[in-house]
Order: structure tokens, then C-alpha cells, then sequence
């Protein structure tokens, strides 16, 4: 079942070891944003943890990060379901999204602090890239409502904390949360506006997915959990904020009011420039009486923001190829862990039913995706395995026949460091390969599947280490 609860989901986490406990006390200002970046930088995806520091100097509360987006089998965990199952989650969730219930008692409001209480600098709030960031940030699910249809988006926009109570938001144009605060702002009216700590897993992975306009990621979190989100009301705003969540900050943004946001570490693996951004002024703090707080960890990729990105976008991809365009033998689609999904490589898994067809669906995701580079491969292949994904490359691939260049795509300023400015744009390319088989086959070279699982037998008469038998070789046998 998924965790409906953040704190439920650490405590499981915790139990599995992807979770690990720092008893020290800890400079928010440095420690915190190191280590997280070692859980990332020298850990692999199968022994990676997140981390809960118990004792944050000069704050009452515990801070949390790397934990959601750990790793895949962390993703799953908070889900659940196994990890192979992810995608299917994904793509029921974005076919059946179910709408939030509101209620009036909620955990999130046990303590409401307003006017004097309210003070940013008594949250944990990490400085992530220390000596380069430009002060502490929250990294976490923003949420804002628009004036005249009352809908509501969340997206993760990192914010800058100015001082105890203003931030400076990064809400870039483009952005869904961006058209909802303009239709407050044009108007000469404040823009409300809430960041939630530590909700549902699943409110914070819905809410980094590139939802088309107009479908509320609250929706497809409660899709993602089976059951609806519950909300409850703003003690200064209108928003509907998740009543279980550990902490929310509520705000306005202020009309004609900027200031300067960044440099920040980008999951780009690169630091932003700085920029004028909208400026908010907290209305109120509420939080659970021992509140944790979360932050989702950022900047050189592999991170935690990446896996979690990655993870919906590859998802969103997947839906629309097998459910609007109809390519319903498209059985799985992974998009590695650069880059949130954007300039990244994504993996097609497919049975092609023509000449041409992988060709077709690797240029397809060329056009609704942001990734760099496609592969297709066929269904005998484990696209989440390199040694596995190497052999399709070598075996079934053929550079000049298999490989189809795109030129001519808008590249967003930032996301790709290879492509050069022209004037005061960038225009970069694609490239797919279609790594499945265009010829006919001979037999793997492996004894019969029979003969094989016969053997561990003697394997386990001699005492040899038990092993799990990777995805990879069982596709291999039962070809054999
Ligand atoms: C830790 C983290 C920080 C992010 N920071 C930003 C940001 O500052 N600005 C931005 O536009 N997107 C940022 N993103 C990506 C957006 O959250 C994501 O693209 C989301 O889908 C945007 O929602 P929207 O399209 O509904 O506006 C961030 C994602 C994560 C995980």
C-alpha cells in the first residue's frame, strides 16, 4: 500500500536501510548539504539511504532530505509496489486521476504561527551548495491557485529565503505555477502561494511531472496512492494545502516586487546565474507539534531531484505513446538520471510490428520529450541494465542504417551546456537509435533454459553463493 503519510513512509524507509539516522548536531549551513551530496556522489542506486538529522543547531526540528527520491527501490517503497511496477502506477494514475477530498481537522495545522511567531530562520532549511548557493533554499512542493477558476498547481520551485519572513521565488515564465500567479499579479493583487514539507511521497513526485495544463497534480497523487489526497484550507489564503503534510509556509506574492535569485546549484550539475524574481511575504507557518522537516536535494546529478523527475517524466512519455497515440506494444520506457529527463538519455522498450516502426516511435519521442538521445530496443532487452543495453547496441545496431539525426529544436537556455549560444538563443539537436532487431537471428549462444536451472543444482551441492538471477539472463533463457 502507498504511505499515505510522510512520516510513515520514513519509518519504513528506515527499516529497510534506506534511511540513516545523524544523532550530532549539525551546521545547517554546510553539513546537511555535503552529506547528501555523498549518499549521491559515492553511492550506488542499490546501497543508497536517505538522511534524518535529529539535532539541527538553533532549531526545534528535524530535518530530512534524500529520502524520497533515494533511489528507485525508495521510490517504489513509498509507492507500495516493486519497481518494475513504477511506470504502470504512473500511467494508471495519469488515466484515473482522483480527486482530493477537503477536510477541517488536519495535522499540518496542529501549531499555526502568524504576524510576530512567524520566523523562517527557526526551520532547518539547508544551505545546499555551501560557499556557492546564494543563502539557505527550500526545495519542496509549491503550490498556487489562479483568481478566476479557483484551480490549483503544484510544481517544485526552489526559494530563496531572504529573511525571516520574505522569500524570493524561482518562477520562471514558462511555468504552469507562473500563469496562475500572473493572473493575480497583472491585476495589481497580491498572489497567494504555500510550500508543503513533508506530504504524501506521492503529492511531491506528482508535482515534478510535466502535467499537461489543466490536469491538478493533486488528482494524479491520488491516483499514485489509490486513494484521494485530503486538503485542507489555508489559515491565510484560499489554497488547499495536504492536511497530513509535516510543515506548511503559507505566503503572498507581491505585486512589482523582485529581488535577486540565485546562483543556485542546478540539477544541470552547474550553477545558475542570478536573476530578478517575484518576492513573497509569509503569512503564516503551521506544522505537526514534532514537525520534520524535508528538503528534496538537488544540483550535481545523479540527485535526488533527478531520480524523482526522471521517474514522472519517463512515465508522462510512456502515457502518451501507449494511450493517445495508440502504440500499445511500447511495453516500457526509462529515462536515465541526468537532467531530470531534459538533454538525458531515454531507453524505448517495444515490439515492432513493421519495418520502420521502432524508427517511427524513437522519432516520436524525439518530439513530445525533452531527452537528447533515444534508443529503441526490443522486448528481449533489460533497459534499466548497461552490460544488458551495451550488447543491443553492439548486436542489433547498425550506425548507418539505425541512426536518424534531428536538427532544429529549441534548447531552454540552460538545460544543455553543449549547445552554443546564437544571439540570445540556443538551437540544438536529437539524435535516435534504433537498436532493435532488423535481421534475422541465429540461437543464443546459452544451453537450453532446462539445462541451465538444472545446473544450479550442482551449483548449490557445491556450496557455491546463492545468487538472484538478473533480469538479464532470465530474458536471455527463455530465449534459449
Ligand atoms: C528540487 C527541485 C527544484 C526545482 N526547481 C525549479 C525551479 O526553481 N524552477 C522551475 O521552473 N522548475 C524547477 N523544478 C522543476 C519543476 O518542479 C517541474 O518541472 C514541474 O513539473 C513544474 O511544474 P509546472 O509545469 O506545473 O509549473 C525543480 C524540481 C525539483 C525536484
Amino acid at each position: 500500500m502507498s504511505h499515505r503519510d510522510f512520516r510513515e513512509f520514513l519509518a519504513a524507509a528506515e527499516q529497510q536501510g534506506m534511511l540513516r539516522r545523524v544523532r550530532q548536531t549539525v551546521d545547517r549551513t554546510w553539513e546537511p548539504g555535503c552529506m547528501v551530496k555523498w549518499t549521491f556522489q559515492a553511492l550506488s542506486n542499490e546501497d543508497r539511504f536517505g538522511l534524518l538529522f535529529e539535532d539541527v543547531e538553533g532549531s526545534e526540528f528535524r530535518l530530512a532530505t534524500g529520502a524520497i527520491g533515494a533511489s528507485k527501490y525508495a521510490y517504489a517503497l513509498a509507492l507500495g509496489v516493486e519497481p518494475e511496477e513504477v511506470n504502470d502506477v504512473w500511467v494508471n494514475a495519469l488515466c484515473n486521476p482522483l480527486e482530493p477530498v477537503a477536510v477541517d481537522d488536519a495535522p499540518c495545522q496542529e501549531v499555526v504561527k502568524t504576524g510576530d511567531d512567524i520566523r523562517l530562520s527557526g526551520l532547518p532549511i539547508p544551505v545546499w551548495t555551501p560557499g556557492k548557493d546564494n543563502g539557505p533554499y527550500i526545495t519542496t512542493t509549491t503550490v498556487t491557485r489562479d483568481a478566476d477558476t479557483g484551480n490549483q498547481n503544484m510544481g517544485v520551485y526552489r526559494t530563496r529565503v531572504r529573511d525571516d519572513n520574505h522569500v524570493v521565488v524561482n518562477l520562471n515564465p514558462r511555468r504552469h505555477g507562473h500563469n496562475q500567479i500572473s493572473t493575480w499579479l497583472d491585476r495589481g493583487k497580491p498572489a497567494p502561494i504555500a510550500w508543503v514539507i513533508g506530504a504524501e511521497p506521492a503529492v511531491h513526485y506528482a508535482s515534478v511531472g510535466a502535467v499537461q495544463a489543466g490536469v491538478q497534480e493533486i488528482s494524479v497523487a491520488g491516483g499514485l496512492m489509490g486513494a484521494p489526497v485530503q486538503l485542507v484550507k489555508c489559515v491565510t489564503s484560499d489554497i488547499m494545502v495536504p492536511a497530513n503534510a509535516e510543515i506548511i509556509i503559507e505566503g503572498e506574492l507581491l505585486p512589482g516586487e523582485t529581488d535577486m535569485e540565485g546562483p543556485f546549484g542546478e540539477n544541470f550539475g552547474y550553477m545558475s546565474d542570478s536573476s530578478f524574481k517575484p518576492v513573497a511575504r509569509i503569512t503564516a507557518i503551521t506544522h505537526r507539534k514534532d514537525a520534520i522537516y524535508y528538503g528534496i536535494a538537488s544540483q550535481m546529478p545523479p540527485s535526488e531531484s533527478t531520480v524523482i523527475q526522471s521517474t514522472a517524466n519517463a512515465a508522462l512519455t510512456l502515457k502518451i505513446l501507449r494511450h493517445d497515440l495508440g502504440e500499445t506494444t511500447v511495453s516500457d520506457l526509462y529515462y536515465d538520471y541526468t537532467f531530470g529527463g531534459q538533454a538525458a538519455h531515454g531507453i524505448v522498450c517495444m515490439k515492432p510490428l513493421h519495418p520502420g516502426h521502432a524508427k517511427k516511435v524513437g522519432r516520436t519521442v524525439a518530439e513530445i520529450s525533452s531527452l537528447k538521445r533515444i534508443t529503441v530496443v526490443d522486448e528481449d532487452v533489460d533497459i534499466r541494465d548497461p552490460v544488458h543495453m551495451d550488447w543491443a547496441m553492439n548486436a542489433r545496431f547498425n550506425p548507418v542504417q539505425d541512426t536518424i539525426l534531428i536538427d532544429g529544436i529549441f534548447v531552454r537556455m540552460n538545460v544543455d551546456p553543449s549547445v552554443p549560444l546564437t544571439g540570445s538563443i540556443k538551437m540544438g539537436g536529437k539524435i535516435v537509435f534504433d537498436a532493435t532487431q532488423t535481421l534475422e537471428e541465429g540461437e543464443f549462444s546459452l544451453p537450453a533454459k532446462e539445462t541451465m536451472m538444472k545446473s544450479l543444482e550442482t551449483w548449490k551441492e557445491a556450496g557455491l553463493p546463492d545468487f538472484e538471477i538478473p533480469k538479464r539472463a532470465r530474458l536471455r533463457l527463455d530465449r534459449s
